[in-house]
């Protein structure tokens, strides 16, 4: 029934479009026919339904209707609209970016369709691994299509450019080479399925405040250095089917409709021939202006930079379209090409190979693969007197914090998945074999039911997946109760939980440092064990970066879990029980103070409670460039990570001293102690100076080794490359890897530098030759070295 609804309903758009049926029969096909021919064939309306995307499935705007949509896949965010006059057929995008979400129940559907939750980006990249992040996203990559959909609208890789991002989770580090090796690798595993990612968001989306139309004013050198430098690795590397553009604006034009963020940079130096397609609802200014019928974004500018889809779309933004078609008032060649874009992304997804999918995705084996990689990103921070691995499994643990109990697996918002289960920390030490105390056991468990109830309850009266995340404050514990506990358990475990998402920051106080009950928890709890001669062991269950300088001394041991996805108690009794050697290192500082980042002083802008402008005023200096460069001690620095054994680093060969076009760096790295584990090895580089400032270290390669038995060695080697040396010189537009004398550090960390080599190079090198882009549109000094 609602098919032939559909089929009067297109019937009456041919006749509205001016076709008559005798002529929708002769029309050229989608796949038959050329691309030209199809385009040339095609109304003014029917350009616009194709450029324009038709709504969010189940929304009239924003505004949610009734009853369940007719759509393929439930859930979904959106695709794009079909033309059966001329054989196109609608496609499906979802998100993104720790698995697939969809919905998991279907009306008078006694099937489910839930996906796996995977670890959260920042856990993903903390491995350090590209063939484990491929692996996870073959997995992935099959549940998409298993489940019908063309493209997963992941991976996100803006830069940790300051700790309270709210969506930082979904991002992999404040390093652009870490960010862009680790989306090539998650690129890859998806698109081996012949579905489609959505690298996203393109680009400088590096706050949730105001982030529909927040002006960042970034320097062009740090635009192409940070900003761009992960998104030019993965396209590059790894060729997306599609790329999301960002909500805000860059140097006062939004990215959706920026000529040198789309046409100079992506298209014409980079040489990108996919699908571009907006953020949902980009360059509107805000989500009120969408629910004004009347108000269109910028269709004409955006179309003409080259964002060829603007999702989800609107009425208001296909009316002023078919207008601007029909007065010329838009370039005809910019939108045929764009129509060439989306439909060739078209030809390519399984909906045209009409592939026949099962619904059926193989849960129990990712269920294996999402266990296995939330254990490589574990990061073991501190493990004083080697308390972990944790093998006594006669006494109890005492095992405190509300987050123990409800273990938090991912992120709010778009990237939040729908997995059919999620496995706490209890249940992951239970199932390990461990011995929980019951008492404190009984005491959280209906605590923690009732806190969460109401906050939930709380979030879904303001905004529901968009709502601002608030933590549920910390069981209090009593004395007594607690000196019993460490009199009768073995060792305490407490873990810190923190949550966030799409739409809001984070907070300073009681979320970046930790609230006042959580220290009173590490406080009296460190306390009562230490006075029995009991160790305590922090469990961090976070996405992003939190404050630990002031409380790391009063605990034994802290191990980095990150929100690691739906088997995340599991993988955390891995590490715990020694089952797995953590390998995990940070992809991003741990300052001591919030304010001790550069970024802190303009975030998230001003005004600061409505932010319009942001001003990167810290240049390139992010994160550890600024840290290492200025002498600044951070708590955990960028690259840190401990292990249950121990590496030595020997034999620095260098290819040549003298630099021309190519270096092959190799080193051996042994494991010296006495369980097996692996390495994560660093390359950084120190460039000489004269064109321009350089950070004193810069991650130009890393490697993991494989598992290393207690004895063995494996010897990693990298290239380099001109370009892999360069800095973005700006009164030259080029990348130059300037003369003089570079030195190669090789570090277990950005601070821990094991070994170290000179070479030179002879003479200026341009690397590369670019256009001038980014001019700022209000003046800024950008922080220098
Ligand atoms: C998010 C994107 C997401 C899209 C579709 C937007 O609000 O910023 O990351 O892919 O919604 O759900």
């Amino acid at each position: 029934m609602k098919q032939n609804i559909k089929k009067v309903a297109l019937s009456l758009v041919c006749v509205l479009g001016g076709i008559s049926l005798s002529n929708a029969q002769k029309a050229p096909q989608l796949g038959k026919a050329s691309l030209d021919e199809v385009i040339a064939a095609m109304t003014a309306e029917e350009k616009a339904e194709l450029l324009i995307g038709p709504g969010m499935p189940g929304y009239a705007g924003l505004v949610p209707l009734e009853g369940e949509p007719d759509v393929r896949v439930l859930g979904a965010a959106g695709g794009n609209a079909g033309i059966e006059r001329l054989g196109i057929p609608e496609t499906v995008f979802a998100d993104g970016p720790a698995g697939l979400r969809i919905q998991p129940k279907r009306e008078n559907d006694p099937n489910t369709y839930y996906a796996t939750a995977f670890p959260v980006g920042t856990s993903l990249a903390s491995s350090w691994n590209t063939q484990l992040i491929e692996e996870v996203g073959k997995a992935m990559g099959e549940e998409v299509k298993e489940y019908g959909v063309d493209v997963l609208l992941a991976p996100a890789l803006n830069i940790h450019r300051n700790p309270l991002n709210g969506r930082n989770f979904e991002y992999y580090s404040e390093d652009p080479l870490v960010a862009g090796k680790i989306a090539s690798a998650y690129v890859r595993g998806i698109q081996s399925h012949d579905v489609g990612t959505s690298v996203k968001h393109f680009a400088a989306n590096n706050q949730e405040s105001n982030r529909l139309s927040v002006n960042a004013h970034v320097s062009e050198r740090a635009m192409r250095e940070i900003y761009l430098r992960g998104f030019e690795i993965a396209i590059k590397e790894a060729n997306p089917w599609t790329i999301m553009t960002a909500y805000n604006k860059i140097d006062g034009t939004y990215a959706s409709a920026s000529d040198d963020l789309l046409k100079t940079v992506l298209r014409e130096e980079w040489g990108y021939e996919g699908l571009v397609m907006t953020d949902w609802f980009g360059g509107y200014p805000g989500f009120e202006t969408i629910t004004d019928t009347t108000r269109s974004s910028d269709v004409v500018a955006q179309l003409e930079a080259g964002n060829d889809l603007m999702m989800p779309g609107t009425v208001a933004q296909k009316n002023a379209l078919i207008k601007a078609l029909k007065d010329g008032s838009i370039d005809e060649a910019a939108v045929n090409a764009s129509l060439k874009r989306i439909l060739n992304y078209i030809l390519k997804t399984p909906t045209v190979a009409k592939y026949k999918y099962s619904d059926k995705p193989d849960l129990k084996a990712h269920a294996e693969v999402t266990r296995n990689a939330a254990t490589e990103g574990m990061v073991l921070l501190k493990n004083e007197g080697d308390v972990l691995p944790y093998t006594n499994k006669s006494g109890t643990l005492a095992v405190f914090g509300d987050t123990s109990y409800d273990f938090i697996a991912g992120g709010t918002g778009s990237g939040d998945v729908n997995e059919a289960y999620s496995v706490s920390l209890i249940e992951g030490l239970t199932g390990a074999g461990y011995q929980i105390d019951t008492d404190l056991q009984s005491a959280y468990v209906p605590f923690v039911k009732e806190m969460t109830a109401k906050e939930m309850k709380r979030r879904e009266e303001n905004g529901g997946l968009l709502a601002d995340v608030q933590r549920i404050p910390e069981m209090p514990l009593d004395k007594d109760l607690l000196a019993k506990k460490a009199k009768a358990s073995e060792v305490a475990v407490i873990t810190i939980g923190r949550n966030a998402g799409e739409q809001h920051d984070r907070k300073v106080s009681n979320d970046f440092y930790l609230g006042q009950d959580e220290v009173k928890m590490i406080n009296t709890v460190s306390e009562a064990f230490h006075a029995e001669g009991k160790k305590v062991i922090v469990i961090l269950n976070i996405g992003g970066v939190i404050e630990t300088a002031s409380w790391k001394d009063k605990v034994d041991t802290i191990l980095l879990a990150w929100q690691a996805g739906q088997e995340g108690g599991n993988s955390v009794a891995d590490v715990f029980s020694g089952v797995k050697n953590p390998s995990g290192k940070l992809t991003m500082t741990f300052p001591v103070d919030y304010n001790n980042h550069p970024s802190a002083a303009n975030f998230p802008g001003f005004p600061a409670h409505d932010p319009k402008e942001v001003f990167y005023e810290e240049g390139i200096y992010v994160g550890y460039r600024y840290f290492n460069t200025f002498g600044v001690k951070p708590s955990y620095e960028f690259g840190f990570g401990q292990s249950y054994t121990t590496f030595e680093y020997a034999d620095l060969k260098l290819s040549t001293t003298s630099f021309t076009d190519e270096l092959e760096v190799s080193v051996k790295v042994t494991n010296t102690g006495a369980v097996a584990g692996k390495e994560v090895v660093q390359v950084y580089v120190a460039a000489p100076a004269q064109l321009a400032d350089k950070p004193s270290e810069e991650l130009k390669a890393f490697g993991k080794t494989e598992v290393l038995k207690p004895g063995q060695s494996e010897t990693l080697s990298f290239k380099l490359t001109a370009k892999d040396l360069a800095s973005f010189i700006d009164a030259q537009s080029a990348w130059v890897a300037e003369k003089g004398t570079y030195t190669v550090k090789i570090g277990a960390s950005s601070l821990d530098i094991q070994l170290k080599e000179d070479f030179t190079i002879a003479e200026d090198i341009t690397a590369e030759k670019v256009n001038n882009a980014f001019d700022l549109d209000a003046e800024m000094e950008t922080l220098k070295n």
